[in-house]
């Protein structure tokens, strides 16, 4: 049964239980295409490429795009072919919007849980039916993408069950100057995504022992020995409105000096 045939039914039962599905809160801050093309003088490439993107439907909050090309735009500029994995496909749109974004080289791999995602793609790209936060599938994309991952956009379930395990799985596999992102961490917030302001299990609570983890260059003993792995790899976590991005590179050994006299 395919996924959307099955929510057609689960609101049937829901309908007759006399039981109404929430709407999704993200409904309440959504504009139609041309309303914002009046709002928005693109800036860069990424909002200039999706404001005229006419193909497949890709979402995307508007202050995304701004954020991804800040922290994107020296991948696009490395001269090996990226591999780029973005979890949650849903029309199709974004995986085009980021193979204009990235380049003909770039390899670029979607996974889905929606079987009907399998349709919604071009044959420059590739999707994976299955869960975001299922080790064998995220293990398929890594070998589909040739082995190794630069670039990972998680806009998936938006649950920290899901987040979490994925992140953890994904992140050490990453290459050494890649990045994580995590869209719609306003999800981590909202009851209707399992989320709540401090609620554990969500992944903004999770970003959270990142930023202890970060810092395992100055713990002591098992703390520190769980730390390091993500301190010695991990450059930044950039916290914005709705998303944080993970940025790789070696990091040595941190020290502080007094020069002159
Ligand atoms: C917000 S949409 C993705 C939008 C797309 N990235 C874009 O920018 O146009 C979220 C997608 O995640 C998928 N999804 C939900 N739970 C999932 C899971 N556990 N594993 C993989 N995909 C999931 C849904 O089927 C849906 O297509």
């Amino acid at each position: 049964m395919s996924v959307s045939f099955g929510r057609k039914i689960q609101a049937v039962i829901d309908r007759i239980r006399g039981k109404e599905r929430q709407t999704d809160p993200a409904d309440a801050w959504s504009r139609s295409p041309d309303d914002a093309r009046r709002l928005v003088q693109p800036a860069g490439a990424l909002e200039a490429l999706f404001y005229g993107h006419r193909g497949r439907i890709a979402q995307k909050w508007h202050h995304y795009l701004e954020i991804y090309e800040r922290h994107f735009e020296p991948l696009r500029q490395q001269e090996e072919p990226l591999r780029i994995l973005e979890l949650g496909v849903s029309r199709g749109g974004s995986l085009e919007v980021w193979r204009k974004y990235f380049g003909p080289r770039a390899r670029i791999v979607g996974i889905d849980i929606d079987p009907e995602c399998a349709q919604r793609v071009d044959p420059e790209n590739t999707v994976i039916i299955g869960d975001q936060s299922d080790p064998a599938v995220l293990s398929a994309a890594i070998e589909r993408l040739g082995g190794a991952i630069d670039l990972v956009i998680d806009d998936g379930s938006h649950l920290g069950r899901h987040q979490i395990p994925t992140f953890e799985y994904l992140y050490p596999r990453i290459s050494e100057r890649g990045i994580y992102v995590c869209e719609d961490l306003h999800c981590s917030y909202w009851p209707t995504h399992e989320g709540g302001l401090g609620r554990s299990g969500t992944f903004a609570e999770h970003t959270k022992t990142l930023i202890d983890r970060l810092q395992g260059w100055y713990l002591d003993g098992e703390a520190q020995a769980a730390a390091m792995p993500f301190a010695e790899t991990t450059y930044g976590i950039f916290f914005y409105l709705d998303v944080v991005v993970i940025e790789k590179r070696p990091i040595r050994r941190p020290f502080h000096v007094q020069m002159g006299s």
